[in-house]
């Protein structure tokens, strides 16, 4: 249909279909502020750059002769049936981005019945989201505060407004070094009133109040974003015996993100977890940590029929999608892409992305003469490697 409209239609479309081009064209239409925080990787980029050589080492060995039409791409995941095995990652801070922030987003994606995963640290509150996109199904991910009842708080608010899964990210318990943020005196929480990070929920508000003699985070901005700065990313790590916390206060699914060790995935299977994601948050964090994909099938082969393994990091393309997840995993997040769709054109502008990722992902499997996701093994991939 993307095709028609464009080849057949002269219709062009609103969003490039060239993945190289669209950080490009990204860039020229959103806030400097903005585009600085999300292209930026941890350090010299290493592990952004990694992520990216890591998928082209694998190539596609297709066959031929083989009807796949219909195609079918659905899996099942936590006991729901979700139309792709594509997931949006969760992205803080879309109010930098574009007005229509996660909502935008949110929408796009519960369009295409791509689950949406809110961060903690979203500029739109959980109530406010779920009111204004209340269609498609929503995850939500979790910094997880040290304090409990701030944790309690904001699980229970996902609770209540519906959010079938939780992902915990392990890998920021603070941020990784970042230069783009660091040269340019970034301070990407705090965008325009009424979209200030975190400030919503009623617990931080009455601890903010506590702490400050009374003043609420509309007083006083700037403090209560360096508060729930401290609170959210509180620069110790947790251990695994503190998942037992998680559990009090969410009966769901709860999945780790930030993994990529095959140790690592065998503790969170010992320690009762439903999921992981093989994920180095897009480079964010070590600059110099290995590439997603390059431990993906390590940790499939430890744990994958255990658990439930999921990948993002690096995922641009139909081809990128069906390489990670004939290398095992379930299903695949999409981060930067989409928020590249939102920073050219609002929500338009990330459905448009995210419609031509999912028709990229048909394509290349019909034309890798694959009929269902179930269908794609390690044995349609070749490992190359081309010298440079
Ligand atoms: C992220 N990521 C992220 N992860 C998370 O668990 N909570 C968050 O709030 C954020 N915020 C965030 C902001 C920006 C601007 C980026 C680029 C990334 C990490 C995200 O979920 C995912 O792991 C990466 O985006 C995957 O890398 P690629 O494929 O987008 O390069």
């Amino acid at each position: 249909e993307v095709m028609q409209k464009s080849i057949l239609g002269g219709q062009l479309p609103l969003v490039t279909t060239n993945p190289n081009r669209l950080e490009e064209q990204a860039q020229k239409a959103m806030p400097t502020k903005g585009f600085d925080y999300i292209k930026g990787g941890a350090g010299e980029s290493a592990t952004m750059d990694a992520n990216r050589l890591a998928f082209r080492q694998w190539k596609i060995i297709p066959r031929v002769l083989r009807p796949t039409n219909p195609r079918d791409l659905s899996v099942e995941l936590f006991g729901h049936k979700y139309d792709t095995p594509v997931l949006m990652a969760p992205i803080g801070v879309q109010a930098l981005y574009h007005e229509d922030k996660e909502i935008g987003t949110a929408s796009a994606c519960a369009n295409l019945r791509v689950p949406f995963t809110l961060s903690t640290a979203s500029s739109t509150g959980i109530e406010e989201l779920v009111k204004a996109s209340p269609d498609g199904p929503k995850w939500f991910q979790l910094y997880w505060p040290l304090d409990e009842e701030i944790t309690a708080s904001i699980l229970g608010g996902a609770k209540a407004n519906g959010f079938k899964a939780l992902v915990v990210t392990l890998d920021t318990w603070t941020l990784g070094w970042r230069p783009c943020d660091l040269d340019t005196a970034n301070v990407p929480f705090i965008v325009g009133e009424g979209d200030e990070v975190g400030f919503q929920d009623p617990v931080f508000r009455k601890k903010f109040a506590e702490h400050t003699d009374g003043e609420t985070p509309e007083d006083n901005r700037i403090g209560a974003a360096m508060h729930w700065l401290s609170e959210t990313f509180p620069g110790v790590s947790r251990s695994w015996e503190d998942l037992a916390i998680l559990r009090k206060y969410w009966d769901g699914p709860i999945i780790l993100k930030g993994i990529l060790s095959a140790e690592d995935a065998n503790l969170a299977v010992q320690h009762g977890m439903d999921g992981i994601i093989v994920s180095n948050h897009g480079g964010r964090q070590i600059d110099g940590a290995v590439a997603a994909l390059d431990v993906l099938p390590d940790i499939v082969d430890a744990v994958g029929k255990q658990t439930t393994v999921m990948f993002d990091s690096g995922i641009r393309t139909g081809a990128d999608m069906v390489k990670a997840l004939a290398l095992g995993a379930k299903a695949v997040f999409v981060g930067r892409p989409i928020v590249y769709g939102l920073g050219i054109d609002g929500a338009a502008g990330a459905e448009a992305v995210l419609a031509g990722l999912l028709a990229d992902l048909d394509l290349t499997m019909g034309l890798a003469g694959v009929k269902s996701v179930g269908d794609l093994q390690r044995s349609m991939l070749r490992r190359v490697q081309y010298p440079g």
